[in-house]
């Protein structure tokens, strides 16, 4: 009775214009022949059975989102008749897994992460499922902080609780706090005891029920009343009266039992432009490119070409995608701006 469900249903903004809105990051061909996505759950399935991973998406991207997952089931992905962001999608999921089995084990999960040492990941995934079965804490992973970001949440750590070859190190998150101004940020990583929210949540069905009956009523009485069999009329008419927010805010900040268990696998969530360069090719003037891309006295550019041939000369620090119908000139600086442009743009774009 463990479960992988799959949050597939970001709209991903920041990768424009190769990301569009019924093509999100996750259904990217970015660093291999496969989307982010079906490696996602190309990861997971030695870790449940195949039929115990769900995806979770939204009407727009329901389609694309089927034709990138040809391995499951059509009734394992489920479309949100709206986009809600995390929090009601954590109900949903836990709801799906209550409805199979009363006090299943499940891990919520992002689509759209690069992680290379797949191996270490499945093996620590499992352990925490076997340990979230017999605690009522809610389990997350600890990602070593690389630079003081404010696009994480930061876990403060506690004491440690265990410790195996299999599951690593586990130490009590006395405090979560989701996307902390930049000061904080810097606070937090400059003093060495706090770690990012990989994102990842591992519970069992009554561990996450009881944080929600405190902290997020609304969620609990949702997935308390999930039905069995296909929920799509419940969905048409419960999921719009959820709360829009994410689970980070809605339940784990104010969750009193968090665990996190000190990841032993890479991991890069390649949130934007700029974090592609480590994962591209790059010659010695740190040009990062992928595809046709022509470059002359140019430095420190991220290129992409999808089709057409990409020429740069004398330019530095830009950003150039190229795809069949928009191209993107951004500079480096500007990347978080991106998302900016959406209103602007023609509804086919
Ligand atoms: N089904 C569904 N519905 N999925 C969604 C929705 C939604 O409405 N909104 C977002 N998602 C998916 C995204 O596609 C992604 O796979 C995952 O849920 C996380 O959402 P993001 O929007 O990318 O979250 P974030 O990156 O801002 O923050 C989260 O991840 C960080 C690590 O990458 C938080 O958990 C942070 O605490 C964490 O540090
Ligand atoms: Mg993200």
């Amino acid at each position: 009775n463990t479960y992988v469900c799959i949050m597939a249903g970001g709209s991903g903004e920041r990768f424009w214009p190769m990301s569009r809105r019924r093509t999100p990051k996750h259904l990217l061909k970015l660093f291999s022949e496969r989307t982010l996505l079906e490696e996602t759950v190309r990861r997971f399935e030695g870790v449940v059975p195949r039929a115990n991973i769900f995806v979770l998406t939204n009407e727009a991207q329901l389609e694309p989102t089927r034709a990138a997952l040809p391995m499951l089931a059509p009734d394992q992905i489920i479309a949100e008749p709206e986009k809600r962001d995390t929090a009601p999608a954590a109900a949903l999921a836990t709801g799906l897994v209550r409805a199979r089995a009363k006090d299943g084990v499940m891990a919520l999960l992002p689509a759209d992460h690069l992680i290379k040492n797949t191996a270490r990941l499945a093996e620590q995934l499992g352990a925490a499922l076997a340990r979230a079965a017999g605690t009522d804490a809610l389990l997350t992973f600890a990602i070593k902080p690389s630079y003081p970001s404010p696009g994480f949440g930061y876990l403060e750590m506690g004491e440690e609780l265990d410790r195996t070859p299999t599951l690593g190190v586990v130490r009590r998150a006395v405090r979560f706090v989701e996307k902390p101004d930049l000061p904080t940020a810097e606070r937090y990583v400059a003093g060495g005891n706090h770690a990012w929210n990989a994102g990842m949540f591992i519970w069992r069905v009554s561990a996450f029920l009881d944080e929600a009956e405190r902290h997020a009523p609304a969620l609990a009485k949702f997935v308390r009343e999930f039905p069995a069999g296909d929920p799509s009329a419940y969905l048409q008419a419960r999921f719009g009266a959820l709360p829009k927010t994410s689970v980070d805010y809605a339940v784990m900040e104010k969750a009193a039992r968090v665990e996190t268990i000190l990841a032993e696998y890479d991991w890069d969530d390649v949130g934007m432009w700029t974090s592609l360069p480590p994962h591209l090719q790059q010659d010695a003037a740190g040009n990062a490119v992928k595809g046709a891309v022509l470059a002359e006295n140019a430095t420190r550019n991220i290129a992409i070409s999808n089709g057409r041939v990409v020429a740069l000369v004398g330019v530095k620090d830009l950003v150039v995608v190229e795809t069949p119908d928009a191209v993107l000139v951004c500079h480096r600086d500007a990347v978080q701006d991106i998302k900016k442009l959406m209103p602007m743009l023609p509804k086919e774009l």
